[in-house]
């Protein structure tokens, strides 16, 4: 990672919005406790952290609270206990009736609402159907499903059996599954039919048949039919319905059906685990390389994920809370799954498109089940902006009382928009700063004690002991931008990249020395103390709120027949926050048999944007490709992003887009300045 910016920020915010009396008078952390444990936190980090992990349910209590040989740490690791015990079984003595999941299909009339006691019966039924199938503890089990109520069923199974889970999100292609699952080794697969998105099927099941055939250590797949979503006995069989290349096939809920209850709950026993047991790895981009497999624990992550969900969103036994990140990425995995049911809450989840079947769906919903928490992304937000505001406004949403961001920095007018029009200017709005790698928020409000700023995620978390750096590692002064970093380690923190632990040190820890992790974002603090989150400084871009490394779209297109090079930035985009520009040069031959043909160049980029999307993703795919007739180079040849990201966002080579761009003659007046 290099930090590579310079920072010119003059941002001047100075509207301050303190939470409001009513919400103050019920909040779990007031403004006094909340600087009480700011306190204890800043100078007893270790003793603020284990009493947070002291409120989870051990099997057997730790005693050792820190082991810190930088970059690797490990925290109560003499403990043993189980994720899945705790966001399940503890909550059955008093709460085995309350609704732990409620459910929307995209299809407007499939709801599952399932108690705390239907859950565990899932959840103990899979597990025992995953060793039946001889799965155990330390084999990695990768997840590829559309946000249905047994996505989470499949990650608490895991976790309950002791076996890694690696959830690769429904939008990445069979290439980008494979990837994943040859590098986590994966044994088995749970996979769907099909989901629902915009009204139409997306299949994965003929994505993990792709996927399968070049992953030989894959000898399971388990299917659910999406048909029996939310179902208990489908009748159909235990055995293996099928091969797929080298791996037999099982029906979900056949194999999960074929126990007795108390079957079910002997094979479906929760494994104790090491407390430094790896809960989970997931995938996420960087700016080298294939994307990385992040690896967490399972006591320090479910400690940070429950002390982070129950101050920053304040959660209460009444409250219907909705995160609508999907389970492929880590706010599924922290604030949908694991923090939220680690406090015994109600958490509602829909799977399609928020504009399906109007852009009123998302509201419509909230009316609908008295939603009072809601957690979304900034480019959610701007995109129901500029829908309109006539589509909150035909719903009822006074049952909100606190809102939350994730992803990207939120600029000011979508706060205040949100603010207003969503939460009726009387909910306090949580901008939650975090990544893959922190596991748990890092910075952010805690609603009932800090006022918000628009655009500012305001402060760190308690027991976080974040800073602003410039290049040498000074404390920049108030004011003037630097590198967002943390001092000290945390239990949530990332344990390693899975197979490449001097990666995982050169990725977060080689920048600054002495056990300082570098977020790889910029930051400033402004006058009064507040953070701002700048967003990346490296090349990794930020669409729509997801992590895509400018390497690995590069990777994709010049693994096309007819690319010689490609170069990729990001130019700022109003909705998704930043769109995809590739620049990109053919090979000899292709440029001499298209040469300046309008129609077939204009083909060749729709190519090669489905080649990207076949390749990664759909939400990977160039917004613009420009053909030029070489990359703007260095002398020593590194490629000059700056220049094209200028190019990129202010078009300074303007015309028909199709025809070859010149970027000779400008890299040449800029050679002087970049070398
Ligand atoms: C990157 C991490 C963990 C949340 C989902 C994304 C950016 C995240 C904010 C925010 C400004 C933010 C950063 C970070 N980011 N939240 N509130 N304000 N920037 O997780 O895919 O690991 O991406 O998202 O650039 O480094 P991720």
């Amino acid at each position: 990672m290099s930090k590579s910016e310079s920072f010119s920020v003059n941002l001047k915010e100075n509207r301050l919005f303190p939470p409001s009396e009513a919400f103050v008078s019920t909040a779990n952390l007031k403004r006094d406790e909340y600087e009480k444990q700011i306190e204890i936190g800043r100078k007893d980090p270790e003793g603020y952290w284990a009493a947070a992990a002291r409120e989870l349910k051990w099997i057997k209590p730790f005693s050792k609270v820190l082991e810190w040989n930088p970059p690797f740490a490990k925290w109560f690791s003499d403990g043993r206990l189980n994720a899945s015990e705790n966001c399940i079984d503890r909550h059955l003595e008093k709460n085995s009736q309350k609704t732990a999941i409620l459910w929307e299909g995209e299809p407007e009339n499939e709801i599952v609402r399932w108690t705390y006691s239907d859950l565990h019966d899932r959840v103990i039924r899979l597990t025992a159907g995953l060793r039946k199938l001889g799965l155990k503890k330390g084999d990695r089990v990768a997840i590829y499903l559309p946000l249905v109520p047994e996505s989470v069923v499949a990650m608490l199974a895991c976790a309950r059996a002791g076996l890694t889970h690696t959830v690769v999100f429904g939008g990445f292609s069979a290439d980008s599954l494979k990837d994943r699952m040859i590098d986590a080794e994966a044994k088995a697969v749970l996979t769907a039919d099909f989901g629902y998105r915009k009204g139409a099927k997306i299949g994965l099941r003929e994505q993990v048949e792709k996927a399968v055939e070049y992953a030989p250590t894959v000898k399971h797949v388990i299917t659910l039919s999406r048909a029996d979503v939310g179902t208990t006995k489908s009748g159909k069989s235990s055995a293996a319905i099928g091969k797929i290349e080298g791996a037999q096939e099982y029906d979900w809920y056949g194999l999960s059906s074929s126990f007795s209850k108390s079957e079910a709950e002997n094979d479906g026993k929760a494994e104790a685990v090491e407390a430094e047991h790896p809960l989970f790895i997931l995938y996420t981009s960087g700016t080298t390389g294939k994307p990385k497999g992040i690896v967490h624990s399972t006591a320090g992550y479910l400690t940070g994920a429950m002390r982070t969900t129950r101050d920053v969103f304040d959660l209460k036994p009444n409250d219907l809370y909705w995160c609508t990140a999907d389970i492929g990425w880590i706010t599924g995995h922290t604030y949908v799954t694991y923090g939220p049911l680690a406090l015994g809450a109600t958490v509602f989840l829909f799977e399609g498109a928020p504009t399906t079947p109007t852009p009123g769906r998302f509201w419509e919903m909230i009316e609908r089940h008295k939603i009072s928490i809601l957690y979304t992304a900034p480019t959610a937000i701007r995109t129901f902006m500029k829908l309109g505001s006539e589509w909150p406004g035909k719903s009822d949403l006074s049952s909100l009382r606190l809102l939350g961001t994730v992803g990207e920095p939120i600029n000011p007018e979508a706060w205040m928009w949100y603010r207003e029009t969503v939460g009726g200017s009387r909910c306090p709005i949580v901008d939650t700063y975090w990544q893959t790698e922190t596991g748990a928020i890092v910075i952010s409000p805690v609603p009932g004690a800090v006022a918000t700023k628009p655009g500012s995620a305001t402060f760190a978390q308690p027991g976080f002991d974040v800073d602003v750096l410039d290049k040498q590692g000074k404390p920049v002064p108030l004011g003037e931008g630097g590198y967002l970093v943390i001092k000290k380690p945390w239990p949530s923190m990332a344990r390693t990249i899975h197979g490449d632990p001097d990666r995982f040190k050169q990725a977060y820890f080689s920048e600054y020395s002495g056990g300082i992790y570098f977020t790889g974002d910029g930051g400033r603090r402004d006058e009064q103390g507040y953070l701002w989150c700048l967003g990346r400084v490296d090349d990794v871009l930020n669409v729509s709120g997801h992590r895509l490394g400018t390497m690995e779209i590069e990777s994709a297109l010049v693994s096309h027949p007819r690319v010689a090079e490609a170069a990729v930035v990001g130019r700022p985009d109003d909705l998704k926050g930043q769109a995809i520009v590739a620049f990109v040069s053919l090979k000899a031959d292709s440029v001499k048999m298209l040469g300046t043909d309008e129609v077939k160049l204009k083909a060749l980029k729709e190519e090669l944007r489905s080649h990207v999307g076949k390749e990664i993703g759909a939400l990977a795919k160039p917004d613009d490709i420009r053909f030029t007739d070489a990359l703007p180079k260095t002398r020593s040849g590194k490629i000059m992003r700056r220049l094209l990201r200028e190019l990129a966002t202010n078009g300074v080579v303007k015309g028909d887009t199709t025809t070859l761009e010149d970027l000779g003659v400008i890299a040449a007046l800029q050679a002087k300045d970049d070398d």
